[in-house]
């Protein structure tokens, strides 16, 4: 089973501010869909309650794994609203004790804490990087310089230069893959 650590990062190699993403670019969020969608997704408690808030709901499509040691609570929280499937705690940042899909791919997806545990074990790594800093108090666990050899794969320009991106004259964000174990993927 392939385990990814994907992640937006700013100039400074910010992820977050206050618990929440201090940024907004809607290509970003399409790509992240697109990439994870049909697959498996792992967060901490705090991205999950930042997304939640937001959202009202764990992402369509994939299963949401939350890794929390209150994991007892989350779960009577939230018991008979979402199946398993779709949405369920644990304090195994390996998530050993949770039946995944086999098929799947297992996408780390925030926040600082989680990737700094995760990325000395992930096979890939998915970055968009921002170009300009956004004051962010949580950070990417290291210099992406340092993670090994990297690809520029080709994304549809659909992804990557979205209308309403363009139109608010923000920045494209360049997105690269880092493979630290030396996959091959092309
Ligand atoms: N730019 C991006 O791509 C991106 C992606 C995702 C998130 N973010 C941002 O990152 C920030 C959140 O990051 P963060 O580092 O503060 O928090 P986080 O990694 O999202 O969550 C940390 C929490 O996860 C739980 N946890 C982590 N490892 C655990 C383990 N081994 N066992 C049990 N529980 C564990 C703990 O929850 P309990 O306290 O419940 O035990 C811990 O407090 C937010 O601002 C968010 O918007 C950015």
């Amino acid at each position: 089973m392939q385990k990814i650590l994907i992640a937006a990062i700013d100039k400074d190699g910010g992820i977050g501010k206050d618990g929440y993403m201090p940024w907004y670019y809607p290509a970003d969020l399409k790509l992240f869909m697109n990439l994870t969608m049909g697959n498996t997704i792992v967060m901490g408690r705090t991205t999950f309650d930042g997304m939640f808030d937001r959202e009202k709901a764990p992402l369509k499509g994939r299963q949401n794994i939350v890794i929390t040691s209150q994991a007892a609570e989350y779960r009577s929280r939230f018991a008979d609203k979402y199946p398993l499937s779709e949405l369920c705690f644990t304090d195994d940042i390996n998530c050993g004790d949770v039946e995944l899909d086999k098929e799947a791919k297992v996408f780390y997806c925030g926040g600082g804490n989680v990737y700094k545990q995760i990325i000395d074990s992930v096979d890939l790594i998915y970055l968009s990087r921002l170009d300009e800093s956004y004051d962010c108090n949580t950070f990417f666990p290291q210099d992406p310089q340092s993670l090994g050899k990297e690809f520029t794969p080709y994304i549809p320009t659909y992804l990557t230069n979205s209308f309403s991106d363009k139109m608010a004259g923000k920045n494209p964000f360049t997105f690269q893959i880092y493979t630290p174990k030396q996959l091959i993927i092309y």
